[in-house]
């Protein structure tokens, strides 16, 4: 089964992870924890090539560095972990791909749609959990980055979060159109609930799913 997590930088995705990797192992279940972009000795290069705070990368050249993390992850890590019937939960799949480099950038659909069709082999999540928050919350949150909001500059802002607010108000309405467009694959949860509740929401949705 593939799990994968979504939603705004400062959403809460990697608490979420820890937590329930921690409950499904507690069950005995297999579970491979990986992130995007990264993941492979090649992907995590890559990683760097797009958030080194310095550099200036196109569009287009941003839509390509992403896929190629993908496709190293997917062929190398998901596939076989998939096949030998391992969970994997993965923070951050295509979805990402469409809501920033799709809706926060303004690249059409199709090109995004055969760029990941390609790279991900084909693979869907059977799960999404979608965290949604405000960008101005996002941000709140992470009190000592609150400069994308003040737009001015800070030495910890990664060069995604550099695109300022009005991108990330962009990337959530993707997620949200995206998220109305596939109702079975799509669980949104409100990420201003607390950290507990949003666990126990996951286990039992994930009750549900899970085969056995
Ligand atoms: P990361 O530090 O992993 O952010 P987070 O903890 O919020 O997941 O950085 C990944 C950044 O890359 C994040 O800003 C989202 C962005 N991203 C895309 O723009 N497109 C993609 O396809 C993926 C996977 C990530």
């Amino acid at each position: 089964m593939l799990i994968t997590f979504e939603g705004i930088d400062g959403a809460g995705k990697s608490t979420q992870i820890k937590e329930l990797v921690h409950a499904l192992t507690e069950q005995g279940i297999e579970v491979v924890t990986l992130r995007e972009p990264g993941g492979t000795v090649v992907a995590e290069k890559i990683r760097l090539i797009l958030l080194e705070s310095s550099h200036e990368i196109s569009s287009i050249g941003e839509l390509l560095l992403f896929s190629a993390s993908r496709a190293e992850l997917v062929q190398e890590v998901i596939i076989p972990a998939l096949a030998s019937g391992k969970t994997v939960i993965l923070d951050r799949f295509f979805d990402s791909t469409t809501a920033y480099q799709g809706y926060g950038r303004g690249i059409q659909m199709e090109v995004l749609q055969s760029i990941i069709s390609v790279s991900t082999c084909g693979i869907t999540p059977d799960v999404t959990f979608y965290l949604d928050l405000e960008p101005e919350e996002a941000l709140k949150r992470k009190s000592s980055k609150t400069s994308i909001l003040l737009e001015f500059d800070d030495e910890e802002l990664d060069r995604m979060e550099r695109s300022g607010l009005e991108f990330y108000r962009k990337v959530r309405q993707g997620y949200l159109d995206i998220m109305q467009r596939n109702p079975d694959r799509f669980v949104c949860i409100n990420a201003l609930d607390p950290v507990s509740v949003i666990h126990s929401k996951i286990k039992a949705l994930l009750r549900e799913r899970l085969p056995g």
